[in-house]
């Protein structure tokens, strides 16, 4: 079995990237990095007073299992730290180390098919509309007694998008091999065929 496959999947919030990413590595058996934990984790240390760059710096894969990194407060915290270089940074070689991992790995974020692994065997670009997933994600965070408006999310995707696709360092942006899959329009059922048989062109011909 080839020991070094790398799954990228990049795109903006409540596409359907953790979806995707998640049934992707079930179906392969690949390990599953979602990168914006990492960021989310910075985030969070910050609005507990902390300092970004050395909570990059000294970030532990523990810190990731945190249970209060889903919020949209942590969301906003996440994209702020996530314009500042050394963030970034510090943050790399986690991340391509994971992806060496035997066996093959999935990693979703917004810069992993650009910068992060820029080889990856398979890259994926996952998107919709910004109303499509402001909905989603409002129903996500009702759904777990966040007090929230649709309205007030559809400002929080949009802020979110902006602050990541602009900024200088690693912008969120298809690779220009990626593969787009918008999922405006697909059931989930739709978007992961499509995807599935992505991976599967490249892992049965590795
Ligand atoms: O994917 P998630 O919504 O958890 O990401 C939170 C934030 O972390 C994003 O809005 C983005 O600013 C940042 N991020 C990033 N690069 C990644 C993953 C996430 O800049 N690879």
């Amino acid at each position: 079995m080839t020991t070094d496959f790398t799954v990228a999947i990049d795109g903006p919030a409540a596409a359907g990237k953790g979806t995707i990413s998640k049934a992707v590595a079930a179906k392969f058996g690949f390990a599953h990095l979602d990168t914006g934990l990492l960021y989310r984790a910075v985030g969070a240390r910050v609005l507990g007073g902390g300092n970004a760059i050395e909570a990059a710096k000294t970030l532990q894969p523990e810190d990731l299992d945190r249970d209060d990194l889903r919020t949209a407060e942590v969301a906003q915290a996440a994209s702020k730290v996530a314009v500042i270089a050394e963030v970034r940074a510090a943050l790399v070689d986690f991340q391509r180390s994971f992806a060496r991992r035997a066996g093959g790995a999935v990693l979703d974020g917004r810069d992993i098919g650009t910068v992060i692994c820029p080889k990856a065997q398979v890259k994926l670009y996952v998107t919709a509309s910004a109303e499509v997933r402001a909905k989603r994600r409002f129903l996500e965070l009702t759904g777990k007694g966040e007090v929230t408006s649709l309205e007030e999310v559809l400002a929080d995707v949009k802020a979110r998008d902006d602050r990541d696709m602009n900024r200088a360092e690693a912008p969120m942006k298809p690779a220009d091999d990626a593969l787009t899959i918008d999922t405006s329009d697909l059931s989930i059922e739709q978007a992961l065929e499509t995807a599935i048989s992505a991976v599967n062109a490249r892992w049965t011909s590795a």
